[in-house]
């Protein structure tokens, strides 16, 4: 930090501490959550003040309840979540600071956030804000992280933990799809089902910045939190800067021990909601069907041989507002473009009501195309630096979610259309990277605050629609999975996750994503082929088996199938049903490693009760006289012997 004199740095003392009962919850902002009663109970009492943050300054030391006092013991002897917090200051600076710990023993899981609170009568300014700290006393560690691109996200890299600095993270205003804010360090030698890992989840969905170090007596020290690289963001007095929150998990037992934990904390603790234990909607997709190019009745077309083969659900993607017929216009106009769909939204909905199905609409509420009318009303709503010409990614500019008026009038525009039909689920999509930091209402590039603020107002977006319409699935998606993250699974059960959908590519996207996300969170479909991304030409059966390692649909004309094929759909469905439970609430095991068996991948779903397994074996690669493939199946198998 920075005083407003220029001096640089806090020393940050111990004032305190005190343990409470129950998880802290994060004002603004996705925090894991012991349940969901308790989780609203929380947010009330901090609307309602009862829960002052960072009142320790202006307390003596013998103020603050002590862990060793009775009621501290009890909350860590006595079953169910719990805080500590840690006053720390430093009254030269002016700087307060509340560490939050939340302790969620069944689980294992620690979570850690900081209030930072400026206690002197000038702006101060944050330069470096990290939520997740660990230090380790050697350095025979290996980091695993998720390296990535749109359409090939999430790809596992194992590297040696080096003397100095390695770091990554994200700059561009999501999490990313080049880098995923989720790590693991682990001992050297460690496997999947052997060895000590320590895993970091972060719960945001912006910019983010991960550093590992090992220093000169080889001790290690790794740390994850909001990207520092221009931050300096400026606190008035009195005011605070909520740390987002980072979840730890240790285990000696190997790294599917360490995603067990993982899955079954986003399942449990971190998504919301009532689909966050329903079976969801088998969906079909237009988009790779039609693209833009569809009508009213093209849709009730697909819909209706969907239904037909069992599909549940319809979701009208991009396409289906203003004047959008291709990506150079529209976005920013929330309102049915009923020449083209021959109708309104509410006719559509009924009739697909009317086929048996449910029925889904995608948006993109944060774009907007400068051929549009809200371009046209409000231009000073998109980033743009005054002065340049922006960097259109996609043909769109972003608009300025960190202004209220912003997001009320964005979402003001989608509730009348969900108000106006039947809608039983959302595509919440994000298609460029974050640019031209600039807005009128901070007057200079206030960067690290604006980046910032921008996702508190997605939050808030979200938190509003969850809210509104709590009947509602809404699944995450930027650009397939550039946003994939327990910071949006917070508000989404499941994301888009990848554009893509090529089921031998695929494998190694949701092998890669399986270490820190459950299946449950991951959105997958069968699509047509030749497949659209790669040409590639594999059987229904392959991509409907790597299509259930995930929430299960379809993304193409089924029309346009042969009589056969449609009966092996019929019985995907029948599949489906019959095993999601053991899918997605099952323990998911990896059987394969993409680097070394480039000619079979294998996973497996076992029951929690251990009576039931479901293993899945994809042949990768075609072979004259090929060698005989073996999958190892004593992970996870074997011990329902
Ligand atoms: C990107 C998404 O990932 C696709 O599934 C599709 O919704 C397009 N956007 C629509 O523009």
């Amino acid at each position: 930090m920075r005083t407003s004199n220029g001096v640089y740095g806090a020393d940050l003392r111990y004032r305190g501490h005190r343990v409470r009962s129950g998880k802290y919850a994060i004002p603004g902002l996705p925090a894991v959550y012991e349940d969901e009663e308790k989780l609203q109970a929380e947010r009330k009492r901090y609307q309602q003040g009862v829960i002052v943050e960072n009142d320790g300054s202006s307390k003596a030391d013998e103020d603050l309840e002590r862990a060793e006092d009775a009621a501290g013991m009890a909350c860590m002897t006595a079953q169910g979540a719990y805080t500590v917090e840690v006053v720390l200051s430093d009254p030269a600076a002016g700087v307060e600071v509340l560490l939050k710990y939340g302790v969620l023993p069944e689980l294992d899981v620690i979570t850690r956030s900081a209030t930072v609170k400026n206690i002197q009568n000038k702006t101060i300014f944050i330069s470096k804000l990290f939520s997740g700290t660990l230090d380790f006393l050697n350095g025979n560690y290996d980091l695993l992280h998720f390296h990535g691109r749109h359409t090939m996200e999430r790809n596992l890299e194992r590297v040696p933990v080096m003397h100095g600095k390695q770091s990554f993270g994200s700059r561009r205003g999501t999490s990313s799809h080049q880098h995923n804010p989720f790590v693991i360090l682990a001992e050297r030698g460690t496997t999947e089902d052997h060895g000590g890992c320590y895993g970091m989840s972060f719960l945001y969905s912006g910019n983010f910045s991960f550093e590992v170090e090992q220093d000169q007596y080889r001790q290690v020290r790794m740390q994850i939190g909001m990207l520092d690289e221009m931050m300096d963001y400026p606190l008035e007095p009195e005011e605070c800067l909520y740390a987002p929150e980072v979840a730890y998990v240790y285990t000696a037992e190997g790294l599917s021990a360490l995603s067990h934990i993982y899955h079954k904390l986003i399942r449990e603790h971190v998504c919301r909601g009532y689909y966050k234990k329903a079976r969801r909607p088998m969906l079909i997709n237009n988009w790779e069907a039609t693209y833009f190019h569809f009508t009213g009745e093209k849709i009730l077309g697909i819909a209706a041989q969907a239904a037909k083969l069992g599909v549940e659900m319809l979701v009208l993607d991009d396409g289906w507002f203003g004047k959008r017929d291709d990506d150079n216009s529209g976005l920013g106009d929330w309102f049915v473009n009923e020449k083209k769909l021959g109708g309104t939204i509410t006719e559509l909905a009924k009739k697909i009501h009317g086929l048996g199905m449910k029925f889904g609409l995608w948006i993109e509420p944060e774009m907007v195309n400068e051929d549009s009318s809200l371009y046209r009303e409000h231009p000073d709503w998109a980033f743009v630096i005054p002065g340049r010409k922006p960097c259109r990614c996609r043909n769109q500019l972003v608009l300025e979610f960190l202004r209220k008026e912003v997001v009320d009038h964005v979402f003001s525009q989608i509730a009348d259309v969900i108000d106006s039909a039947e809608i039983d689920y959302i595509k919440m999509d994000m298609n460029r990277s974050l640019s031209d930091i600039f807005t009128v209402t901070e007057g200079y590039q206030n960067y690290g605050k604006i980046m910032h603020e921008y996702v508190l107002g997605v939050y808030d977006f979200l938190e509003r629609l969850g809210g509104r319409y709590p009947h509602i699935l809404i699944e995450g998606c930027s650009g397939g999975g550039g946003r994939f993250d327990l910071g949006m699974l917070y508000y989404t059960p499941q994301i888009w996750c990848s554009d893509d959908t090529d089921a031998i590519e695929r494998i190694r996207i949701q092998h890669g994503t399986s270490f820190g996300y459950p299946v449950s969170a991951v959105g997958s479909h069968v699509s047509a082929v030749p497949n659209h991304q790669t040409g590639r030409i594999t059987k229904l059966q392959t991509r409907s088996v790597v299509a259930m390692a995930g929430s299960f649909g379809y993304e193409l004309d089924l029309n346009l199938l042969t009589d056969e094929e449609k009966e092996e759909v019929k019985q995907q469905i029948q599949d489906y049903k019959k095993y999601w439970n053991l899918i997605h609430n099952g323990t998911y095991y990896r059987l394969h490693d993409p680097e070394k068996d480039t000619d079979t991948a294998a996973w497996c779903f076992v029951s929690e009760d251990k009576t039931e397994a479901l293993l899945n074996v994809v042949s990768l690669d075609a072979h004259g006289n090929a060698p005989i493939s073996y999958v190892r199946c004593d992970a996870g198998l074997y011990e329902m012997c």
